[in-house]
């Protein structure tokens, strides 16, 4: 069938971009649940939930929370000079060094994973799913970076025709801040110091201030994995701590995960003094994430994919689906099978394994949602119940009467639903294009050519194709955006290492 007679025919339109997929297919994402198993935790299995529960509930984690684990502004500077100071000799180390002290800080992260899970679910109100996640990618990250350094950080020899011997490496810059969010409270927190550390950078790190207790606890464990102190130094605290750190001129780069506008600061404060060195600013932020579905689609799928990618973590993630763009003919029955779906979802405390959405991580988050939410009450297509007590934004379902009308990241469980018409993917890519985020992209379609303009013309850094947006995993889905959702390093990526370092080339005359 050519193209032209597919989209004629929608009953033939079987012959799927990356196959007709069923919710009982297993799917890339069940990499999850083989690395939960070797890990012992098998979410699936009864007993094995029962007592991880039961162990991660009992864990005596201190609850520290916001501003219980801070700096001052004045705290800062004696940190670089000793990470600064520190930098000559970790850099001298041999890359095979460094890569087994990351493997062996993967192999404590799975050791010590139930009191990590702890931190997760206690500090950052991360559901037990997302708490098993986030130990098992702060792994990954640590043994895809060793894996990855072995290969980046060789010396490569160089055409010499004059007889001259040339050769070029990558070596550390020098001391990394690296800034990272609550949401991943040890998985990018610890993603960013694994590469900056692997590559022969010291690395000052600052965790977000709601969750300083995790970061406190991995950057223990890097210690007794064989990173020295001062290799790697906690700066816990809030924008005050990370703007103290950014404006620091001994720094060699930035690292930074974040909201748009924090990175914009930064890179102002990087560039402010005329006299300090030109230094990388690493930046991975938001977006206004949308999932395109046309009338091919398999409704079931699109609705177990929407609820994923738009309220798991209580849509707490960058990659977050926003934005819910259906073909106008088949909008109206998606949206009643996506209401019903949501009935099912189960809003309520984060101990509780059976939670689907927690609530959000704190005051000011949970007053700017519910705030939102109420500006747009007119335009709700559903919305659900939730405990009356605790910080839970209903996840919620919002008519977009105009594509321009969402012009920022809606940081929570709100999804914006709005139609396309038939013939117009390419025109509908490029007005999400023109929002100027670039980070996911969605596309539920089995017309090949519709996966083919989807790739042309999306401007993110992942696209997913009839699947969830969410969930990247290290190796297999480099994460990371361009435009207003950052830099465009992805982390968890083959190139992502480089960023890290400086170049040097020698020439020898032979
Ligand atoms: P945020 O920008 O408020 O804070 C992020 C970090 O920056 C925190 O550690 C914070 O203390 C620090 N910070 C704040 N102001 C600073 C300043 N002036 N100078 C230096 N540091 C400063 O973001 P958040 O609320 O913690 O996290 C949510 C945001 O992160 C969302 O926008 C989300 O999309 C984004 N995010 C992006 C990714 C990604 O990989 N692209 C991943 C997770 C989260
Ligand atoms: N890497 C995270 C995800 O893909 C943000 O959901």
């Amino acid at each position: 069938l050519t193209d032209e007679e597919l989209l004629a025919d929608p009953v033939e339109k079987v012959t799927a971009v990356g196959g007709a997929r069923h919710p009982s297919i297993p799917r890339p994402r069940d990499l999850f649940g083989a690395w939960a198993n070797s890990a012992g935790i098998d979410l699936q299995d009864k007993d094995t939930l029962a007592s991880t529960v039961q162990a991660v509930n009992a864990s005596p984690v201190p609850l520290t929370g916001r501003g219980t684990l801070a700096l001052g502004e004045s705290d800062v500077a004696p940190l670089i000079a000793r990470a600064e100071a520190a930098f000559g000799d970790w850099s001298r180390t041999d890359v095979e060094h460094r890569a087994q002290v990351l493997e062996r800080l993967a192999d404590l992260l799975e050791e010590h994973r139930i009191e990590l899970m702890a931190y997760a679910v206690k500090e950052a109100h991360k559901s037990f799913a997302d708490a098993v996640g986030e130990v098992r990618e702060a792994a990954d990250f640590c043994r895809y970076y060793a894996q990855r350094a072995r290969i980046d950080l060789q010396t490569i020899t160089l055409p010499g025709p004059t007889g001259e011997r040339n050769e070029m490496r990558l070596t550390g810059r020098g001391t990394w801040v690296t800034i990272a969010p609550w949401n991943f409270p040890l998985a990018i927190f610890l993603g960013q110091c694994a590469a900056a550390l692997v590559t022969g950078n010291t690395v000052v790190a600052k965790p977000a201030p709601q969750t300083p207790g995790i970061a406190a606890r991995a950057v223990g464990l890097g210690h007794a994995a064989g990173v020295p102190a001062d290799a790697l130094i906690l700066a816990p605290g809030g924008p005050e701590v990370g703007a103290a750190l950014t404006a620091d001129t001994r720094i060699a780069g930035v690292a930074f995960t974040g909201s748009t506008g924090t990175a914009k600061r930064i890179a102002r404060t990087l560039l402010a003094d005329d006299m300090r060195p030109i230094v990388p600013l690493i930046a991975e932020t938001g977006g206004i994430n949308a999932m395109i579905v046309d009338s091919t689609a398999l409704p079931e799928q699109v609705v177990a994919d929407v609820l994923t990618s738009a309220y798991r973590s209580a849509g707490q993630r960058c990659s977050a689906l926003r934005l819910l763009l259906l073909q106008e003919e088949i909008a109206d029955g998606l949206i009643e099978m996506l209401g019903g779906a949501m009935d099912l979802l189960r809003v309520g405390d984060v101990r509780d394994p059976r939670t689907d959405v927690g609530p959000v991580i704190d005051d000011a988050a949970y007053e700017r949602l519910m705030g939102y939410r109420a500006s747009v009450e007119a335009q709700w297509i559903k919305t659900v119940a939730v405990p009356a007590e605790g910080r839970f934004v209903p996840p919620t379902l919002i008519r977009l009467r105009h594509l321009d009308d969402l012009r920022q990241e809606w940081f929570g469980p709100v999804l914006h639903v709005a139609t396309w018409r038939a013939g117009e993917l390419a025109e509908t890519i490029a007005r999400v294009n023109a929002k100027g985020f670039g980070l996911t992209m969605g596309l539920h379609s089995r017309i090949a050519r519709a996966a083919d303009v989807a790739e042309a013309e999306a401007a993110v850094g992942n696209l997913y194709i009839n699947r969830s947006m969410i969930g990247a995993v290290v190796g297999s889905q480099p994460f990371g955006g361009e435009g207003l959702s950052g830099t465009g390093p992805k982390a968890g990526g083959p190139h992502y290492l480089p960023r890290f370092c400086a170049e040097r080339a020698v020439s020898v005359d032979t």
